[in-house]
């Protein structure tokens, strides 16, 4: 997205190529765009490191190295590093959740979030003011609130993420009609997070950003939300005006690559290249006509990917074993051994070539020896060969966005099994262990009163407010925020291994 203002222009996320192993793909296609001209900026805003925001290969190209970087506050420099080596030079370190005056009385402020969950360590929401004009872009940052947002004055714009991003559940090897279910529920959450934050800023219009991607590989056509499955989480910009219409939005506005939207602080006008019900009524053909263009840039890709000369078993020794010894918190959190299967294809299927236990408890990579584990992940050896050659110290951001694995587990989810393979390099681990360290103390201090419970203050999850957000039926506590529940006579986590809340029935 450009915002454009008679004090200088902003370009938020420009992402355009495949990102995660060539997996996803920004619909509708926008690599057709003037890009030399949409890359002559003032100001350049990239929300997070993740690659479908965060698109080296277009940044490098087509966006103008005078432009200025509007840089979130984040706790490592990795955004900063990566955008320096691209050429830029001219960066505005902001303050989270302070207004920065620019020229010309253009005014922005940016909101970091930094818990090991919020996107690659960090994401990110851009507010911006001209000329009385507000205008927040979400984007895919799930803020507990928006309170600082509404204290800065009405806004007249939300672009906000109303899709899912994330391999859930798709990957899982589960039967179909949980898998469904699961999916199912999750679509339905995901409106549900959506309508509380355009209910929370109740801004006079609202556009729906940031999503979903597309998937044009033939293993992972499925994904897309064309087979009338409910479970599907990727529903698009039209099943989001038809789901808004149910619970009684009519102002939102869906955008296309190309349309532009003249925003003023008492209207918004709309122009699209080609009308927006059509374009989305043709869906399919539209994917299938993408498919057939991409095509050889798949191919590209996939032939990168393959170096049968590395020693995985022997690499990921030498890159995880240092950090297993080093991790508290995510290694007690992980608590088990876990499994990677690799295969002789580029995902899940084929013959399985070679088993390596990242055994946590034991602090060391080792082949499997027959032993049973609580999670399991098999992908192609190839795409553990290429993130080895490329030194990938993030693995969220590669591998699992890829969608090119599947996964299975006994008992809950584990956030802490994702968070440590996102923390594959030194300044990351240190960084999380250290942000779960005091996360710990601080949702130990406090309680409030809930029903017949006293129970502490802050969600175990990740410190939503539980006067605000927790519901308590019967004995189950359930925090809004992000639909974790909390057996609350035991303490227990329903939702995640770990993650224990103190509860304690008031007395009658
Ligand atoms: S903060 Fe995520 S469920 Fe409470």
């Amino acid at each position: 997205m450009r915002i454009d203002t008679a004090a200088g222009s902003i370009l938020c996320d420009p992402w355009v190529n495949p990102a995660y192993f060539a997996s996803w793909f920004p619909f509708p296609d926008n690599s057709l765009l003037d890009w030399e001209t949409l890359g002559d900026v003032d100001y350049l805003y990239v929300s997070h490191l993740h690659r479908d925001h965060f698109d080296a290969e277009h940044l490098k190209r087509f966006i103008s190295k005078k432009a200025t970087v509007l840089l979130p506050e984040y706790p490592t420099s990795q955004l900063e590093d990566e955008l320096r080596e691209l050429g830029f030079k001219s960066f505005l370190k902001t303050k989270s959740d302070e207004v920065h005056e620019l020229d010309g009385g253009l005014k922005v402020m940016i909101q970091a979030l930094i818990s090991p969950t919020d996107g690659p360590i960090g994401d990110s929401s851009l507010w911006v003011e001209h000329d009385g004009v507000r205008v927040l872009n979400q984007n895919d940052a799930r803020p507990t609130d928006l309170t600082r947002f509404n204290e800065l004055g009405h806004v007249h714009a939300h672009m906000l993420q109303f899709s899912g991003a994330i391999w859930y559940p798709m990957v899982y090897e589960l039967p179909e009609a949980a898998k469904t279910a699961f999916g199912k529920q999750k679509r339905d959450r995901q409106f549900d997070r959506t309508w509380r934050y355009i209910d929370d800023l109740k801004a006079d219009h609202v556009f729906p950003i940031a999503g979903p991607p597309c998937f044009l590989d033939d293993t992972l056509w499925q994904f897309n939300d064309i087979f009338g499955d409910e479970g599907n989480i990727f529903p698009d910009q039209s099943v989001f005006m038809a789901e808004y219409a149910k619970v009684g939005g009519t102002n939102g506005i869906v955008l296309l690559p190309g349309s532009v939207t003249t925003l003023s602080d008492k209207s918004a006008e709309t122009t699209h290249p080609v009308p927006v019900d059509e374009f989305f009524a043709n869906k399919q053909q539209h994917l299938e006509e993408m498919r057939e263009r991409k095509a050889p840039v798949i191919a590209a890709e996939k032939a990168s990917w393959r170096h049968p000369e590395i020693d995985v078993l022997g690499a990921m020794k030498k890159r995880i074993e240092p950090l297993l010894e080093e991790s508290l918190y995510m290694a007690q959190g992980v608590g088990g051994p876990v499994r990677f299967d690799l295969t002789d294809s580029f995902g899940p299927d084929g013959e399985i070539v070679e088993s390596i236990v990242v055994d946590f408890p034991g602090k060391q990579v080792r082949p499997y020896a027959d032993e049973k584990v609580r999670y399991r992940f098999k992908t192609g050896r190839a795409l553990i060969e290429h993130l080895i050659h490329i030194d990938e110290g993030d693995w969220v951001n590669s591998l699992f966005l890829s969608c090119r694995f599947s996964a299975a587990r006994i008992g809950q989810y584990n956030e802490y099994v994702y968070a440590f393979f996102k923390c594959l390099s030194e300044e990351r681990l240190q960084y999380a262990e250290g942000w779960y360290d005091e996360h710990e103390k601080a949702v130990e201090a406090e309680d409030t009163v809930l029903g017949d419970w006293t129970v502490q203050r802050r969600c175990p999850h990740l410190k939503a407010d539980l006067s605000r957000f927790g519901i308590v039926d019967g004995n189950v506590l359930t925090c809004q925020l992000h639909g974790w529940k909390f057996d609350l006579p035991s303490g227990r986590c329903l939702t995640s291994v770990g993650h224990k809340i103190r509860a304690e029935k008031t007395a009658e």
